[in-house]
């Protein structure tokens, strides 16, 4: 799906040297690079504060525990994401309210979330699946009338931006009272293990999450709060400066590549394209297609087969997951049932050749006709 390999090879040039100098200094937790790091992503997205933590997952959980929400509130999180998503609501004592999605944009169905609030209500978790933007103004419009913290999953978004009705462009990161994302490696913005970023531009949160990531320390063995454990490496921080500095070209990379799917398999029969919402341009972090004649587990088979990767994002709705079964109210969400048997996602990322993707091209093709 990715090709993390020739990416390396590529910049191996400046990563190498990077690393090298932490391993030579020996800071590896906390080092001079992580500040740096933190500083230019702020920079990059235009928000106030990054903190570096350990994954994606944690940015979610820790910024459940900065907001100050407690056992029994309910957060509303789409039925169709990621598993992490929503584990950290569950885990916290926290009541995570499955919302459908929109067909066309794969994201939170905002009226489905208005009807899904109630006096417990507390937070939403909007999330740029696939890196395509959710519809921000309307969710932060809804969280603003009904008094709801705004955390953004930014894991799958991260290098998009999103145009509001007046004309402002933003950064996707910078829309939620905190926003989190993933560096898992495959990510826009990969690095070489496990890491994640917060962001807010919000002095008094900025804090409380710094204070929480390192054990509730506001200043060494003094514990205010119950905290974790939940750091960016030194050495993951070298490496994503430099990945850094080449975001947007990797984004105009994915975003070439989709173009040319776009172009090439449109007009099959059988094959559902969704449209690039308005409102935002697409990070792309995944390409995903709908399969609409039914056919869509014989493909990847047939894909397989010819030596192509494709992956079901996500195969089985939250709510049908044994975990999650205690927050199932027993009614099925009609759009994530069917997105669940439609979509696939095809190989895309930043070192793409045109006769790997006329390949895969060609196959689907065949398939189809
Ligand atoms: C939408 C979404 N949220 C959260 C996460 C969790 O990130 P991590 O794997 O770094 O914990 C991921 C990553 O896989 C993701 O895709």
């Amino acid at each position: 799906m990715v090709d993390l390999k020739t990416q390396y090879a590529r910049l191996k040039h400046k990563i190498d040297p990077a690393m090298a100098s932490v391993i030579d200094s020996c800071e590896f937790i906390k080092g001079p690079a992580l500040k740096e790091f933190e500083n230019n992503l702020a920079q990059y997205l235009g928000v106030k504060h990054v903190i570096g933590v350990a994954n994606g997952t944690d940015a979610l959980q820790i910024a459940i525990m900065a907001l100050g929400l407690q056992q029994g509130d309910e957060v509303l999180v789409p039925s169709f994401t990621y598993v992490a998503t929503a584990e950290v609501i569950g885990l916290l004592g926290l009541v995570p309210v499955l919302v459908d999605v929109d067909l066309e944009t794969f994201n939170i169905d905002v009226d489905f979330a208005r009807q899904s609030i109630t006096p417990k209500t507390k937070a939403i978790v909007p999330v740029h699946l696939y890196g395509q933007c959710a519809p921000m103004q309307e969710i932060m419009q809804l969280a603003a009338e009904h008094n709801l913290f705004v955390i953004e999953d930014n894991a799958q978004g991260i290098g998009g931006s999103y145009l509001f009705n007046d004309g402002r462009k933003v950064k996707t990161g910078t829309l939620g009272d905190i926003s989190c994302t993933s560096f898992f490696p495959s990510k826009n913005l990969g690095c070489f293990g496990d890491g994640g970023a917060m962001m807010t531009n919000n002095d008094d949160l900025a804090q409380k999450i710094r204070m929480i990531a390192n054990h509730g320390q506001p200043e060494k063995y003094i514990h205010s709060v119950l905290g974790v454990n939940s750091r960016l490496d030194t050495l993951q921080a070298v490496i994503l400066n430099v990945k850094l500095e080449e975001l947007d070209d990797f984004v105009t990379r994915r975003q070439a590549v989709a173009l040319r799917y776009d172009k090439d398999l449109g007009g099959i029969n059988g094959i559902y394209i969704a449209d690039t919402a308005s409102y935002s341009t697409h990070a792309y972090h995944q390409y995903t297609i709908r399969i609409t004649n039914g056919s869509r587990d014989e493909l990847q088979a047939y894909l397989k087969s010819k030596s192509i990767p494709s992956m079901i994002y996500y195969p089985i709705p939250l709510y049908k997951q044994q975990a999650f079964s205690a927050y199932h109210s027993g009614n099925e969400h009609t759009n994530t049932e069917l997105l669940c048997k439609e979509v696939i996602s095809l190989p895309i990322h930043t070192e793409m050749t045109e006769d790997t993707q006329s390949y895969i091209i060609q196959s689907l093709k065949s398939f189809f006709n």
